[in-house]
């Protein structure tokens, strides 16, 4: 991948949990969900919560702090609600994040 930086290794995040890396030099959040890997910026424009704690439901997060919600599948959106996605690939057993199409 272009741009490409490995942030981890698949087995560091489990299904259904997140961390938080640092990467692009920006704070990122790293979900699996249902073995899938996403990304977005680590920080909710409401109020500057870590959505790495976000709750999740599919493929939509609710920040911890007052429940915004985000879908981290809704790229082209991404520009309306303030939460930048990467994109995301998996070779072998790292998780590579890409620089993010637009900013
Ligand atoms: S800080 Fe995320 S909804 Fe308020």
């Amino acid at each position: 991948m272009q741009n490409g930086v490995s942030v981890a290794k698949i087995d560091d995040i489990p299904l259904g949990k997140s961390i938080g890396v640092r990467c692009h030099g920006e704070d990122i959040a790293v979900f699996n969900i249902d073995g899938v890997f996403y990304a977005c910026s680590n920080r909710c424009p409401h109020a500057g919560a870590p959505l790495q704690n976000s709750m999740i439901a599919g493929t939509v997060i609710s920040c911890p702090w007052h429940g915004w919600r985000f879908d981290l599948a809704a790229e082209a959106d991404a520009p309306r609600d303030g939460v930048i996605r990467y994109p995301v690939v998996v070779e072998e057993e790292d998780i590579i994040i890409a620089a993010p199409v637009s900013i």
